[in-house]
């Protein structure tokens, strides 16, 4: 083993001891891929990255995807998603939350989780970095899943789980809207955001990760809707309700995450079938900029309601 891993607080690793601006040989990317494989979220600081090296590094990893959102890629480099915090454009990115105004705060998620076929998992790169606040949280469901008690691992096994689109935060039904309002400008339909109109999704609500075998908690509250015909599984409609509220209050569980505090140039990479992300968003006229490349998914997770 060639690279040094240190381990990040609670999950997740960061990795050093190579130059991605030298020759990465198929052993060294057989270790970087066993390790993704092993910790999920990967955390590497201090490389000397530009577009082009990000793109080349990811391939690594797999295919790359392109973003059906085609507004915020680059021109030059079509495989690079900009997510970018600009002053003069927040407006529609900004809500209130108890009383604090945020923009682009962002609940838990997995990237394309909405199509049944998210992506196999992203690189996000710190470009400019946000003078406070502008964390992003990662979260292992594979650990969230070793943590729960033996029988509610069997009784998930025989259960699937909704998720619904929405642009509306205040429709999702699971995440914590106490004290939440959308702002004047906040999208109200997919179509305000060039999005199509998705239909709802299914997943299991254990997830075995096609690549390491390991089970996954597939919970994750953003767009998270109901269990599908409960009663199969034994349960009320009301005992599915609050079955999803007891596995997305585990899944809050610090024990779980990771936030990360960025610094010039950092790159996390992570595995979508397997971590949640989120983030802590800023204060309104703070800019923020991060470089997103995509590795595609060739294994659809859920499957897409009539
Ligand atoms: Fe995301």
């Amino acid at each position: 083993m060639r690279l040094a891993i240190k381990p990040l607080k609670n999950v997740g690793v960061e990795v050093s001891g190579f130059d991605i601006n030298r020759p990465i040989d198929e052993a060294l990317k057989a270790e970087l891929i066993d390790v993704w494989n092993e910790h999920g979220i990967l955390l590497f600081r201090d490389q000397d990255v530009d577009p082009g090296k990000q793109i080349e590094f990811s391939r690594i990893f797999g295919e790359l995807e392109m973003h059906p959102l085609k507004a915020t890629t680059s021109d030059e480099y079509p495989e690079l998603f900009m997510l970018i915090n600009d002053p003069k454009k927040e407006k529609y990115m900004t809500a209130s939350y108890k009383g604090e105004v945020r923009v682009s705060k962002l609940d838990w998620h997995m990237d394309l989780h909405y199509t049944g076929k998210p992506n196999r998992g992203a690189i996000l790169r710190s470009v400019v970095v946000a003078a406070e606040d502008g964390l992003t949280g990662f979260a292992d469901l594979a650990r969230a899943y070793d943590a729960l008690d033996r029988e509610t691992q069997q009784l998930l096994e025989k259960i699937e789980v909704v998720y619904a689109f929405s642009m509306q935060r205040k429709h999702m039904r699971f995440v914590d809207l106490e004290g939440y309002e959308a702002g004047p400008f906040s999208p109200r339909k997919p179509s305000d955001m060039n999005f199509p109109n998705f239909p709802e999704v299914a997943y299991p609500a254990i997830v075995t990760h096609p690549v390491t075998g390991r089970k996954v908690l597939e919970i994750a509250e953003q767009m998270l809707d109901r269990v599908v015909a409960p009663h199969k599984a034994g349960l009320s409609n009301d005992e599915a309700v609050d079955l999803l509220q007891r596995l997305v209050e585990h899944t809050r569980n610090p024990d779980f995450h990771y936030f990360h505090q960025w610094r010039d140039g950092d790159m996390i990479l992570w595995d979508n079938w397997r971590a949640m992300h989120c983030t802590t968003g800023t204060k309104p006229g703070i800019a923020r900029a991060i470089h997103r490349t995509t590795i595609m998914g060739d294994v659809a997770l859920g499957r897409v309601l009539d």
